[in-house]
């Protein structure tokens, strides 16, 4: 996690609104040491989790109950795509890089909310919010197996969605984000062009990671007590655009 993570801003959001909460990230990327600033600005303690290992998330969920006992909302914001890192073609993906891909992305968000169920560490209407990507739903060449990862994860929302509601009204929604100029985004092949494509498809622009941090708090609120098992789109009208007047202005007679 950096400054440009989508987590940072909503760490930061929920700071504003006077939430205490504590941080979290693979003992390997607490290394790079950038998220001590943003735990001196909030107040926050740092406890390391790598969230494909059942014992990190239970020492994570463990501690957040002893500062806080049960808890109002939680952000999964965690994805990785081994076979992109390695550069391997879609049609020519490693499935042991696929199975950790699968895991650290999406099943590490089932993890994370029965680790919660059983151990009743969210309060009742609390709620959970995990990022996810329109690519879920349509193709998009360059992002390869995170595509999958996307899908499980909206389904494993509305799934555990419905089981944690039954329990005790706790929310699970995704939020499918812009895409958005962090280091997971930057990943993704060809960036640069396609942010730019999906800003002028966009009525609103692309939807950056304040905007994205300003829904989470609201979906974090008793305001929003009500919505679960959603995919919900903050990508300013993409996902509804056919085609955009930008966009056919670079094809066809300009006459
Ligand atoms: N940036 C975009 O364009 C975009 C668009 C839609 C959705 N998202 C989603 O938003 C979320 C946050 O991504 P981001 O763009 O802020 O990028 P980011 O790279 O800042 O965040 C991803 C985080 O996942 C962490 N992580 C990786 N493996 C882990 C593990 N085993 N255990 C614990 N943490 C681990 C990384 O250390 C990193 O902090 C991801 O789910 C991503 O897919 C991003």
């Amino acid at each position: 996690m950096d400054q440009n993570s989508i987590a940072w801003k909503v760490a930061e959001s929920c700071f504003e609104q006077g939430a205490e909460f504590v941080l979290t990230n693979a003992p390997i990327a607490l290394r790079m040491g950038g998220i001590n600033d943003l735990a001196a600005k909030t107040g926050s303690e740092i406890v390391p989790c790598d969230v494909t290992k059942d014992e990190d998330m239970e020492a994570l969920i463990d501690r957040a109950m002893e500062l806080y006992g049960q808890v109002d909302f939680i952000l999964h914001s965690v994805g990785m795509s081994l076979n992109i890192r390695k550069n391997k073609p879609y049609t020519g993906s490693n499935y042991d890089f696929m199975h950790k891909t699968l895991d650290i992305s999406a099943i590490s968000f089932h993890r994370l909310l029965q680790t919660c169920y059983n151990k009743d560490a969210i309060r009742e209407g609390g709620s959970v919010v995990c990022l996810t990507y329109i690519a879920a739903q349509r193709v998009f060449p360059d992002y390869g197996e995170m595509a999958e990862s996307k899908a499980l994860l909206e389904s494993i929302t509305r799934s555990f969605g419905y089981h944690y509601g039954v329990k005790n009204k706790v929310r699970v929604n995704s939020i499918s984000q812009s895409p958005t100029m962090t280091t997971a985004g930057s990943g993704v092949g060809g960036f640069d062009a396609f942010l730019d494509f999906a800003n002028k498809m966009s009525p609103l622009g692309n939807a950056n990671a304040e905007s994205c941090a300003d829904y989470c708090v609201s979906l974090f609120s008793d305001l929003t007590r009500m919505v679960t098992m959603q995919n919900l789109y903050n990508d300013g009208g993409y996902s509804s655009t056919g085609v955009s007047e930008p966009v056919m202005s670079m094809f066809g007679d300009k006459d």
